[in-house]
């Protein structure tokens, strides 16, 4: 497919020259920004929040927050202060010291934020929860990371298998009228009388700071471990590819459950300074439209499922709504289709810029600079200080135009350092100690854009989440009436992809639809909705190797009517 490269548009803003940058930066330039590049004293949280609260960015609105009834503004005075109070309850009311884990699983709130920076100000390692996971999820992720405190709702608080988790010391809960007994700590309560004034936990800039659960394709969640570092990265990417300017309102659609919502809803702009859009509840194109309008929304970051859903509501969506604030789009999570890309134009006469990256790189990796001319179908090309390349299963660089391996040179500021408790598989992700490889397929042109092309393993990207075919296979096979399960992406029109399992049952277990709905709700229950399978479909048997490993390839091959492929390691 030939695609038509839109120019940078002269309502776009004036970038930097993309070449001269790639030719020139250096990160050492980039560390200059934060104040530790002075002082020696590093914490994240001193970065986001009180560096600004302590310049003339106080009373400037940090947080803006909606949600049904509630309609908050905060100020970056405000947000240290709050801050500061959080950190107060979390060291006062628990042991927890540096380096311990917190996690805070709760839908999008102030609270959720002021916790979480409360809890890098003690110098913690905090493992976002997003909401949606039920108690099989939870306590997978808090046993792994040998959690010590949580931070939860009382509407949540039920899915936290406490006695199973002997070394949870606190479960501190966020809310009116808690009851305080066993482990459990009202968090409203101790936060009222805190002190505002908090010392923040100094600390190197190879600490870490976030502990992100995520999926692959074999085993069971891993925990990737960021460090301070990544700052810089998330800071520069912000002034780079999100172009945040002083008087933005910048608005990251994404929940802090997952990366895009830690490193651009909370740190990207915080570091330089911006104001924030926060809005709860989940997805509708009126309260969208709405926000875009009450809030002024100039730099808007969201995923081409949502996209493709306001394109599909139409022009009658937007009548009646001024978007005339908005002046830069991106999206991230799955491809950018071409489609949206011109629906995008037609509608906010605007390029819809895309960026890649992903849970293990920290920060936008591959992206569509505002100087750049974009190229519909492509990712853009590498954030100045990062070397991409694809390459062979051997590490050999591909020549333009090769389809292989996504892969990215080593080091740059905010690559994860290790996955919890798992070195084998952190080593496993890097070829010859030099390239880290993505689990991403795509081929970069003869001007040097990338293309995404698809995962390499079976990772499902279902609406922007990413989602273990493993974890929801093995959470099938403890429902009574079945016996094997394989679990695949099934391409959608909308959600990208659509979770679909191949299931075969016990003997003399009727395969009905009835069944078929209490095995979703049963995933859903135990998993999270999001990983219930849309689509289930019963078989006698599942393809498997000899070693007895489901053949993911197979089904998929199935399901779309493709060639098999080799069978040979197939069992009779
Ligand atoms: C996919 C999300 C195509 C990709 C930040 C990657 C994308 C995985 C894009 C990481 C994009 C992310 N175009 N695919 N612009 N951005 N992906 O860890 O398969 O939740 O490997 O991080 O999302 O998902 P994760």
């Amino acid at each position: 497919m030939v695609l038509k490269t839109i120019p940078a548009l002269q309502s776009d803003y004036q970038m930097q020259d993309y070449e001269k940058l790639v030719a020139e930066f250096d990160w050492k330039e980039a560390e200059k920004a934060f104040s530790w590049y002075e002082t020696g004293k590093v914490n994240i949280a001193h970065e986001a929040v009180d560096r600004h609260a302590e310049s003339f960015r106080k009373n400037k609105v940090a947080l803006y927050y909606k949600d049904g009834n509630r309609n908050e503004t905060y100020t970056f005075g405000d947000l240290k202060k709050y801050s500061n109070k959080a950190a107060n309850v979390l060291k006062n009311c628990s042991t927890l010291e540096k380096g311990d884990r917190i996690f805070v699983f709760m839908p999008r709130s102030p609270e959720l934020y002021f916790a979480l920076l409360g809890a890098l100000k003690i110098g913690a390692i905090v493992g976002p929860l997003f909401e949606a996971f039920m108690e099989g999820a939870v306590y997978d992720r808090l046993d792994d990371s040998d959690a010590k405190a949580i931070v939860t709702t009382p509407e949540l608080v039920d899915r936290i298998p406490v006695d199973r988790l002997p070394n949870l010391e606190t479960v501190f809960v966020v809310g009116d009228g808690v009851t305080e007994e066993g482990k459990v700590i009202s968090f409203n309560k101790h936060f009222e009388k805190a002190s505002k004034e908090f010392e923040v936990e100094w600390l190197e800039r190879e600490s870490p700071t976030l502990l992100h659960y995520t999926s692959g394709s074999t085993g069971k969640p891993k925990g990737v471990l960021h460090v301070q570092e990544a700052m810089v990265q998330q800071l520069q990417t912000a002034k780079w590819v999100l172009d945040l300017r002083e008087e933005d309102v910048f608005w990251c659609t994404a929940d802090p459950g997952w990366v895009t919502g830690t490193a651009y809803g909370i740190f990207g702009p915080l570091l330089a300074g911006t104001t924030n859009l926060v809005v709860g509840g989940r997805f509708s194109t009126e309260a969208w439209y709405g926000a875009v309008e009450e809030f002024g929304v100039s730099v808007w970051y969201s995923a081409p499922t949502a996209f493709r859903m306001l394109m599909g509501a139409g022009a009658a969506a937007m009548e009646g709504h001024d978007l005339s604030s908005l002046r830069h789009i991106l999206s991230v999570g799955e491809p950018l289709n071409p489609e949206v890309v011109r629906w995008g134009m037609e509608t906010f006469n605007m390029r819809i810029h895309d960026t890649w990256w992903m849970t293990e790189t920290g920060a936008q990796m591959i992206c569509n600079f505002g100087s750049m001319p974009l190229k519909p179908g492509s990712m853009g090309k590498p954030v100045p200080g990062i070397e991409a390349a694809i390459v062979d299963d051997k590490g050999n660089i591909l020549p333009p135009n090769r389809m292989g391996n996504l892969a990215l040179k080593k080091g740059w500021p905010a690559m994860m350092r290790a996955i919890w408790n798992n070195p084998e598989k952190y080593d496993s992700y890097f070829l010859n100690d030099e390239w880290y490889v993505s689990g991403d397929s795509a081929y970069m042109d003869e001007d040097g854009y990338f293309f995404f092309q698809g995962r390499v393993d079976d990772v499902i990207m279902t609406s922007g989440e990413r989602v273990g075919p493993f974890e929801i296979e093995s959470k099938l096979l403890e429902h009574p009436a079945i016996v094997e399960a394989g679990v695949i992406g099934k391409p959608d029109p909308v959600r990208g992809e659509i979770i679909k399992a191949f299931i075969a049952l016990q003997e003399g277990v009727e395969p009905t639809d009835e069944l078929k709905e209490e095995i979703r709700q049963f995933v859903k229950k135990e998993l999270a909705g999001h990983a219930a399978p849309r689509e289930i479909e019963f078989k006698d048997k599942l393809p498997k190797t000899r070693s007895g490993k489901i053949m993911r390839r197979v089904l998929k091959a199935w399901e779309l009517d493709l060639p098999t492929g080799d069978l040979s390691t197939m069992e009779d």
